[in-house]
């Protein structure tokens, strides 16, 4: 990559932190986090350096899926606040240099929604503003369980949460589309009115001063002509709705009508997005996104269902990202990211959470830190959080583990929650959404009253209080990694450098450079529990294991400054980068110039 051709965008330099608020602090006792509890954190988040705070949803919403069930776009969850301590945070944020996106959440709203109350009640205007279909009578053997006798759904698509993606709805004697809860009814994007609600809602925020958007499950909001036609031709299967066939039209529309450069904005992309598509979100002449959430890193290690957990295997892990950064290198902008709201802790999930958590969560930090693509940080992944031990399904509070698992219970497809339990334990959103431990009190120093999900055990030892005294702490390694990123000796080779995969094979090390000019930085990651030995290949080596096309080989290096810039081992490690061992879970990065 050449300097020349960098495309500068402040949020290509940002890092972001999301917070999930219903479980970051709680300043009211009513075990629900709220707005006021982040005004009282900004400090910390200053003290951390992030750029950037995504909020997950804080609109009015009856809850059926913690707040992604929208029931007025312009106003705040009571539990969470008021419009006044909202504009309050943001100028809080604003005022320490911290920008911030909301949650833009448009493929469905809940049905307490005004829209959808009065699209049920018949209200013409209404109407259309969801998917209404008559049932199918032609189809033999429907036991007419969930609608009228004789009569099945429109299509046999199933809800992301568990059962039909249809229900019945008595008095308007229709079905209504819902892909996930059936309390989320999917919006009609064909409706032009649809569009046109959606778009100044969007505009009315950033007149408020918000500084980008994530956009939900945004790759959904076209639906295929067998679904939103009322003669509809053959029914499609279910894999049709993703990046359906106006996805860019209405997209495209967003990006010309709404967006800019100047925001930061990313997609939430499900299913399996071809190249093609992802370019054109957010490709040069593309739709105006500026990256995406994939979820291919996030599929490795499971199935379909929350129950199937598989492990994951180090070198399907980075052709994932080999894949995603090469593929979008000077056409668009990577996005990366560990966890989230909806994934399990990265630490237990890719790291040892339990003999190596500090070393295994820096190391993992300092791959995030360290790809092409603005990194995003989830809510205690910088105090090296863990899962949650769960043990029965009652622990649960997610509906998209209970319910799945309950239909599979109840149909059989289960024979015992045990059978299952370790799985569904190592998958569960819920791992994400146990409250923030910020002390080693009673509730972690969460909440005065009772938490509304059970607070991880482990807070007496992992808890923010005690890494902010701890210098060797993951929270201290973060606000360094964070820092580099402002650091002109290596910033624009950090942000702006090509990624490439030195050793795509090997299945314990991940080590890489990145490429500006004649600068480099060289990443080696040791993903095991077990010492390992790194050797940087001689040019002229037959290199069957490593890169094709090496980017660097140890001939190279005597020439070059080399410097250890970062080190997840406090003891003084060698500085030649040509060969050395790595302890487990050591990771490195030498700055080469
Ligand atoms: C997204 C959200 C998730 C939510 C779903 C439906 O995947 O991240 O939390 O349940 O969309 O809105």
């Amino acid at each position: 990559m050449d300097s020349a051709d960098i495309d500068r965008q402040w949020w290509k330099e940002a890092v972001v932190y999301q917070i999930y608020p219903r479980s970051f602090n709680d300043t009211d006792g009513d075990g629900v986090g709220d707005i006021p509890g982040i005004i009282e954190k900004l400090d910390y988040l200053d003290e951390l350096g992030v750029d950037v705070i995504w909020l997950n949803p804080v609109y009015e919403s009856p809850n059926a899926d913690n707040g992604y069930d929208i029931a007025d776009y312009q106003s705040i969850m009571d539990e969470f606040g008021t419009m006044s301590d909202w504009e309050d945070l943001l100028d809080g944020l604003h005022d320490r240099d911290i920008k911030l996106i909301m949650d833009l959440v448009v493929n469905h709203t809940s049905d307490e929604h005004e829209w959808f109350v009065k699209s049920r009640e018949g209200d013409e205007e209404f109407r259309d503003y969801y998917i209404w279909r008559n049932g199918r009578t032609d189809v033999d053997g429907w036991t007419g369980h969930l609608g009228p006798d004789d009569e099945a759904p429109p299509n046999d698509w199933g809800s992301f949460f568990g059962g039909p993606a249809w229900e019945y709805d008595e008095d308007v004697g229709e079905w209504y589309l819902h892909l996930f809860d059936v309390k989320q009814p999917d919006l009609n994007w064909e409706n032009e009115e649809v569009r046109e609600e959606v778009f100044s809602m969007m505009e009315w925020w950033l007149e408020k001063g918000i500084d980008g958007f994530r956009m939900d499950v945004i790759n959904l909001i076209s639906k295929p002509p067998s679904v939103t036609e009322h003669n509809p031709p053959e029914p499609d299967g279910f894999d049709a709705t993703f990046d359906g066939p106006k996805i860019h039209e209405y997209v495209g529309e967003m990006g010309e009508r709404v967006l800019s450069d100047d925001l930061l904005t990313v997609g939430e992309v499900v299913g399996d997005v071809s190249m093609d598509d992802a370019r054109q979100y957010v490709g040069r002449d593309g739709d105006g996104l500026g990256m995406l959430f994939h979820f291919d890193h996030m599929l490795l290690d499971r199935g379909g269902d929350v129950w199937e957990y598989y492990g994951y295997d180090l070198t399907d892990l980075k052709d994932v990202f080999r894949h995603w950064q090469k593929s979008l290198e000077g056409e668009g902008w990577n996005s990366n990211y560990l966890n989230n709201h909806d994934q399990p802790r990265m630490v237990s999930r890719f790291g040892d959470d339990v003999e190596y958590r500090v070393e295994s969560a820096k190391l993992l930090g300092t791959l995030l830190h360290t790809l092409h693509g603005t990194p995003y940080i989830y809510q205690g992944e910088e105090l090296g959080m863990t899962n949650y031990p769960f043990e029965r399904l009652d622990d649960y509070q997610d509906v998209d583990t209970l319910n799945p698992v309950q239909n599979a219970l109840d149909e059989g497809v289960i024979e015992n929650f045990d059978d299952v339990k370790d799985s569904v334990a190592a998958l569960s959103r819920d791992n994400a959404r146990t409250p923030m431990q910020w002390t080693d009190e009673e509730h972690a120093g969460f909440t005065d009253g009772e938490p509304w999900l059970a607070v991880n055990p482990n807070h007496e030892e992992i808890n923010a209080d005690t890494a902010r005294e701890d210098d060797d702490s993951v929270f201290h390694y973060y606000r360094n990694l964070i820092a580099l990123r402002d650091d002109d000796d290596v910033s624009d080779v950090l942000v702006y450098g090509s990624y490439d995969d030195l050793w795509p094979s090997h299945t314990d090390l991940w080590a890489y450079t990145r490429t500006l000019d004649d600068e480099r930085l060289l990443v080696v990651l040791n993903f095991t529990s077990e010492d390992q030995q790194f050797r940087l290949p001689r040019e002229d080596e037959d290199h069957a294991t490593y890169a094709d096309e090496l980017p660097l080989h140890a001939g190279e290096v005597a020439d070059l400054d080399t410097e250890l810039l970062v080190s997840n081992y406090d003891e003084d490690v060698e500085s030649d980068p040509t060969e050395f061992a790595l302890r487990p879970w050591e990771a490195r990065v030498y700055h080469l110039s």
